[in-house]
């Protein structure tokens, strides 16, 4: 089987725009995704540098009780996790030479873990993602708005774009 590649082109897949118009705004997105993503789940976050991926894990990780402060980027740990309601792992591929030294950090054990796992730069390690995850593009279209495309990849969980656009 092919390895699933980042894009929207992926077929078995249904997603949600969201345009966010300032940072309270993303945080209303980031409540509703900590309420509708299950405990195990994988979050590939996309978007060039400033875009809004680590705004938008404190948000998540806020609405599950962490302390916001402590979320941000984990440029030289390469993982941090957090401790909310249920535990949270928090990556970031950027400043990695290759997949090898991803697949080094042995990230199987964040994603098969009870806790949610969100990976910042995702794309540059899609081939070592699991391939049922939730993949979040953002994409910048003024000083304060942001489009967010959420988009279901495999198929368990595909019912989690239909309960977010429920609650948004
Ligand atoms: N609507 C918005 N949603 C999220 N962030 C916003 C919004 N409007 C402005 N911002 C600003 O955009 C910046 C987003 O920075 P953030 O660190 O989250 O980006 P990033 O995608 O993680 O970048 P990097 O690739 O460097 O890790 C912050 O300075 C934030 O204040
Ligand atoms: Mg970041």
């Amino acid at each position: 089987m092919p390895a699933a590649r980042w894009s929207p082109e992926v077929g078995n897949m249904n997603s949600f725009v969201y345009e966010s118009s300032d940072e309270s705004a993303t945080a209303t997105l980031g409540a509703a995704l900590a309420e509708v993503l299950p405990d195990g789940c994988t979050v590939a976050l996309c978007g060039t540098l400033g875009a809004g991926k680590t705004r938008l894990v404190q948000a998540i990780a806020s609405a599950d009780g962490v302390d916001p402060r402590t979320v941000v980027s984990p440029t030289f740990m390469l993982v941090q996790e957090y401790q909310g309601r249920r535990p949270i792992y928090h990556l970031d591929a950027y400043r990695l030479a290759d997949e090898d030294e991803f697949d080094a950090l042995g990230p199987d054990e964040y994603f098969d873990g009870v806790g949610l796992t969100l990976v910042e730069w995702a794309d540059r390690v899609a081939a070592s993602l699991p391939r049922d995850r939730i993949e979040i593009n953002i994409e910048v279209i003024g000083p304060e708005a942001r489009r967010f495309t959420i988009i279901a990849i495999g198929g368990r969980y595909a019912d989690i774009i239909e309960r977010l656009r429920a609650r948004l």
